[in-house]
């Protein structure tokens, strides 16, 4: 079988809670990383394999992704939306879209994986085991924030155990699987279902076969801010493949439109959106900054997001923080470690600092 006889099937219904405040105003997976939504990178990356069927399960401000998106011909796809009223949960998604799904073969895809893994690979390892669904896996150092998925020596998956504190393996579920559609069509509707908590659990104890297939290939999650920042990093490093992007890829991003005045910094893959401003000797190390923000000279930015429109002051600070949209920072404040401010909120010149040295 080859990715054209195999449809897609993206979850982009959540909430995206761990990067509040950017996700009160966009979907997650609408979030700008290296100049692109992030869901175009992963669209180019089906679209790169052969598959031109895609299928988007929405639940959280769907209108964003059919006005972007529309019916996938800029991409050269097809894509339909099958909204969620109310969000049924990742296996209630799935089953959402049973009604769209007309080949044998569906490959769902979690909405917010930044991955290179060889999905052909993957599919060849579902054909070959027989299985009735076949799991992409990845290792990781710390999997407790994961599904945790032992294998036999075969690769059979022999449990699976959805963010526990002491997981048995460092395998973990890298958010793509391969399903027969026949198995799609058994999970309950109509409510809401965990995918990883109840259906998966449930085809094991009911003897079905779930294969595993190890990828080695570059993986992240982006949901967290510092994920996020990594990720969009890696990308404009090239260190993360995109089909969408260029093959040679710099030190920083700079897009049309946006100033970048003589003597700033920009370092650490950090990307600076349309009609944004970075002030003179301002400094930029892993910065992801939105449409439209304006840096003033002498502020420092490392490893943060600046949503759309921000105004940071001049020698202001920010380290692993989030700005919402539109706020405005003043002069020689400190946000630090995890630092989040509310979209339009304003802190006045000097109003926040984490150090006594003032
Ligand atoms: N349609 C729909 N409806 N989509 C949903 C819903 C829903 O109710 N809830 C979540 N999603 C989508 C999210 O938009 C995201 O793309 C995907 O499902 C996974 O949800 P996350 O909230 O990002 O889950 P996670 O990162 O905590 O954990 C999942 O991904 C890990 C790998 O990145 C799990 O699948 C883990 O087992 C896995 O290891
Ligand atoms: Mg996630």
């Amino acid at each position: 079988m080859s990715a054209r006889d195999v449809q897609a099937v993206i979850l982009v219904g959540g909430k995206g809670t761990r990067l509040r405040p950017l996700t009160l105003s966009a979907p997650k997976p609408m979030l700008p990383v290296a100049g692109l939504p992030f869901l175009q990178h992963l669209l180019s990356r089906i679209a790169a394999a052969g598959i031109n069927d895609v299928v988007l399960g929405t639940a959280f401000q769907p209108q964003v992704f059919e006005d972007y998106f529309g019916d996938g011909s800029k991409l050269g796809i097809k894509i339909r939306y099958v909204h969620e009223t109310e969000p049924l949960g990742t296996g209630g998604g799935i089953r959402n879209v049973y009604d769209s799904l007309t080949a044998d073969t569906v490959m769902v895809f979690n909405g917010d994986v930044l991955s290179g893994a060889d999905l052909d690979a993957l599919i060849e390892t579902h054909d070959s085991s027989g299985a009735d669904v076949t799991l992409q896996l990845f290792r990781v150092a710390d999997p407790r924030a994961f599904g945790s998925v032992p294998t036999d020596e075969t690769g059979r998956v022999t449990a699976f155990l959805e963010k526990t504190q002491d997981p048995p393996t460092d395998q973990i579920n890298a958010g793509c699987y391969v399903f027969k559609r026949s198995i799609i069509g058994d999970i309950p509707s109509g409510r809401e279902v965990s995918v990883e908590r109840e259906v998966f659990p449930q085809l094991l104890a009911s003897g079905k076969h779930i294969q595993g297939h190890v990828d080695n290939g570059y993986w992240r999650d982006m949901g967290t801010p510092e994920d996020f920042v990594r990720g969009s990093s890696d990308l404009v490093r090239g260190i993360a493949p995109s089909p969408a992007l260029p093959g040679d890829r710099g030190e920083s991003l700079v897009h049309e439109g946006a100033g970048v005045a003589p003597g700033a910094l920009l370092i650490g893959g950090s990307v600076v959106g349309r009609g944004a401003e970075i002030g003179a000797r301002a400094r930029l190390d892993g910065a992801v900054i939105f449409d439209g923000a304006v840096v003033e000279a002498g502020a420092v930015i490392e490893r943060s997001i600046i949503g759309f429109g921000v105004r940071v002051g001049p020698r202001a600070l920010i380290r692993d923080g989030v700005i919402g949209d539109g706020a405005e920072i003043g002069a020689r404040c400190e946000l630090l470690r995890g630092a989040r401010v509310w979209p339009g909120v304003t802190l006045p010149d000097g109003g926040v600092r984490f150090s006594s040295d003032v």
